[in-house]
Parts: C-alpha cells; structure tokens; sequence
C-alpha cells in the first residue's frame, strides 16, 4: 500500500527521520520535501549537510541507544532512514518488531550491513554468492595465522568502518603486524576484529543500484536496477564514477542475478548499492550499501530519476523509473586542507561547459580527504563525461577565510 501524505508541520504530516545527515541525506532529504514530507535530520554535529534542508534538525550521539530511543519517542516518525552505519542498530530491531515505525530498508539490512561479518557471511555462507576468501581473526595471533591462510597480498579491513579507514593492502608476511596495528585505529566502534579478504585480480568494479518498490497495481515488491556504476576508488574512497560501464552481458546478469538475491534477503523497500568485482564474465560480491551509494551521485546526471529519487519514492510505496537518459560522469571535490568556514570559487569555470552541474555540500569542516562537493557532467560517451567531469571538479578552488 502507498502512504497518504499529510501536510508538513502540521497534525497530518508524514514523519521521516533521517540517522545520518551527509551529502547523500541531503539529496534525500530534498526529494522527500518535493513530496510533501516532513524531514527531521539527526547527526553527531551541527549544520550537517542534510540538516540544512531538513524542517527539524537534532544533534546527538547515534551509537548511544537511549539518545536514540528518546529522539524517536520524540519525533514519532512515520519511516527512519539510518544513512550511516554507526547507528545504535538493537534500538532499530525493536522499533520494527513494536511497529513504531518502519525502518528502511529494514531492521536487519541495517544491522547486517554494518558489520563486514554479518553481511560477508550472509552473502558467502547462507547466499552461496561468489566472494573473496575471506578469514576474521581478532587478535594478533589469529591475524598472522588469518593472513598465513588467505595468502598475499591481501585486504584487511575493520569489520566495523567504512569509507577505506583502517584498511590495508598487506603485500607480504613482513607488513602483517603493521596492518594489524592499523585496523586497531581504523575501526568504527573499536571492537578489535578484523576481515581478511584475497585480492580479486578484476578488471573493474562496478556499483550496481538495485531498487526494490512496490508495483503500482499490483502491490508485490519488484527489483529494479540502474545501468551499472563504474568508478575508481583511491585509498577506499571513490574519487570517480561513471555510467554506464560497459560489461559483458553475462557479467551483466550474473550482477542482477547476485543484486537479487542479496537485497532480497535483506528486505524492505529502497535503494541498495550493490558492489561488484567483474572480470570477463565472473563476477564477485563484494558488499552492499541498503541505501543510495556514493558512487551513485552520477544519476544526479545520467538518468530521468536521481537514486535519491527513486530511493524517496521506492520508501514511500511509489513507482519508479530507473532508466537514463544519458551517459555521464562525477568527480569528487576535495577540501584538500584541514580548516573550518572554507570558500569554493572558481565555480564559473567549473560550470563553463553547459553538460556541466555541481553539488557543494555546505560542510561546516574540512579537512583534507574530507569530500566537500562532487562534479557532474553528461556526454556522448562515459570517456568524454569523466574528462568534463574531472575537468570541472578540478576548477574549483577551496580556501580558508
Ligand atoms: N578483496 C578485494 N580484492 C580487490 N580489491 C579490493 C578487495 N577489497 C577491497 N578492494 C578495493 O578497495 C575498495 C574499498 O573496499 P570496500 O568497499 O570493502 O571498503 P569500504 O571501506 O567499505 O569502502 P566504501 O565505504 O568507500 O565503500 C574496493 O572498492 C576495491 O577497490
Ligand atoms: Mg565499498
């Protein structure tokens, strides 16, 4: 069934609660008051970029289960979107089970997700998708033995982070200790346990979004996907992507058939951001995002609906469309210094060529790996998009005041 929605601010509103307000939220955020939905915006600090756009905003500590419990008693919302992982996720299981609210995509996807091992072993254990060898260890002793077995190079990353922190690429025995001492700092809530995957040669890596929304007449929930996302990744973070990347199409859909499955098993409704390792036409699971991807800031460009759109609309029991219209490009900018109140200018230049769009986030801090706005550019092909799109981003100067 779709919702009705009421008026915002008003006794009739349609309550939405986002846990996490970056750049991704925002987009969100913005699609939701396009329909007419009350927005409440949460995040550890003030002026958080979806806050900015949001009717309420709230500053608290997430990973704090009674915060969390006490804002949402507050809020009453109608559907809370977790849009980061560390999120106090046994508050979010018994809202759903009490019926309080729904939680998107899901209780369980926001729980499995946000642990490299609940959603490696379900993919690879339960699922049966193609994965990396994989081993946990969470110790030093278990580490060495881990990495013994998985054999080099290898990736050790965190069970618990995101973004590349606390991840290494271990080329041999002599820098296990190191990347072991490294995860230890990396890790979100520092738990202390570590994955540790084999390198998959691929010839590239794709996100593919992955739409589950009810059908219009008949009520049953579909699976829709978006043209692949290929992008670069520097350091764990993406500083690239475009669409479409152009596979094979039994990769293609082996991709879908792998997409499926594993957002089925997840559940809800929304977008997931699928991500794949691709060579000829094999393909691995790598993980998922239960929710827009930032790799996925491309469709602000290439398709008739953003993957915010579609993720508003697939939460709200709307009709989506995930077709594009054209091939495009985006590239991530930088803040490149540690300063508060910075200045973006250059921005005419940036916007010279007509195919070209920019987000800047409106963060209060920078720092200088922080991602401050992305470039977007369409073209007749993905090559020529990611030139403009790299051309344009790097137009844009950041200063301190
Ligand atoms: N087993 C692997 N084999 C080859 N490359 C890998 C492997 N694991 C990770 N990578 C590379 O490192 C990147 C980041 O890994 P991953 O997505 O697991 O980390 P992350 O911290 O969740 O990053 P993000 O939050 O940006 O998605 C991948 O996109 C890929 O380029
Ligand atoms: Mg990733």
């Amino acid at each position: 069934m779709s919702v009705t929605i009421g008026t915002p601010l008003q006794a009739s509103a349609f309550k939405v609660l986002l846990l996490g307000s970056g750049e991704l939220g925002k987009e969100v955020v913005i699609s939701l008051q396009r329909l007419g939905v009350e927005v409440h915006a949460a995040d550890r600090y003030d002026h958080a970029p979806a806050m900015q756009v949001a009717h309420y905003a709230y500053t608290l500590n997430m990973a704090d289960a009674e915060q969390l419990k006490q804002l949402i008693e507050k809020v009453q919302p109608h559907l809370i979107i977790p849009e980061i992982e560390a999120i106090a996720t046994e508050v979010l299981v018994d809202i759903e089970q009490q019926k309080i609210a729904t939680v998107i995509p899901s209780a369980k996807a926001v729980s499995l997700t946000m642990n490299r091992e609940g959603i490696r072993r379900l993919a690879a254990e339960e699922l049966g998708l193609p994965t990396s060898a994989y081993r946990f260890a969470d110790s030093l002793e278990s580490f060495r033995a881990a990495c013994d077995d998985i054999g080099y190079p290898n990736f050790v990353k965190p069970t618990m982070s995101s973004s590349g922190k606390g991840q290494s690429r271990v080329k041999g025995f002599d820098e296990v200790d190191a990347a072991w001492q490294y995860a230890q700092s990396g890790g979100r809530i520092n738990q202390g346990k570590v994955i540790v995957e084999s390198q998959i040669d691929f010839d590239f890596e794709i996100t593919l979004l992955t739409v589950r929304a009810q059908n219009a007449e008949t009520g049953e929930i579909e699976t829709q996907y978006c043209d692949p996302i290929g992008h670069r990744q520097d350091a764990g973070d993406y500083v690239e992507s475009w669409q479409p990347q152009i596979m094979t199409p039994a990769a293609l859909e082996e991709s879908k058939r792998i997409a499926n499955k594993v957002t089925k098993a997840l559940g809800g409704c929304g977008v997931f951001g699928v991500e794949l390792f691709i060579k000829g036409d094999h393909v691995w699971f790598s993980e998922v995002s239960p929710r827009p991807h930032d790799t996925g800031l491309v469709t602000l460009a290439s398709q008739f609906q953003s993957e915010f759109e579609l993720h508003a609309r697939a939460i709200l029991g709307l009709p989506i469309n995930t077709a594009r219209h054209s091939a495009a490009a985006s590239a991530v900018i930088y803040a490149g210094i540690d300063a508060d109140n910075l200045s973006f200018s250059g921005l005419n230049l940036a916007l010279l060529n007509p195919n070209t769009d920019l987000r800047l986030f409106g963060k209060p801090e920078g720092f200088k790996r922080r991602r401050m706005g992305v470039a977007t550019a369409r073209a007749e092909t993905t090559e020529q998009a990611r030139e403009l799109a790299l051309h344009s981003a790097a137009q844009v100067r950041v200063q301190a005041q």
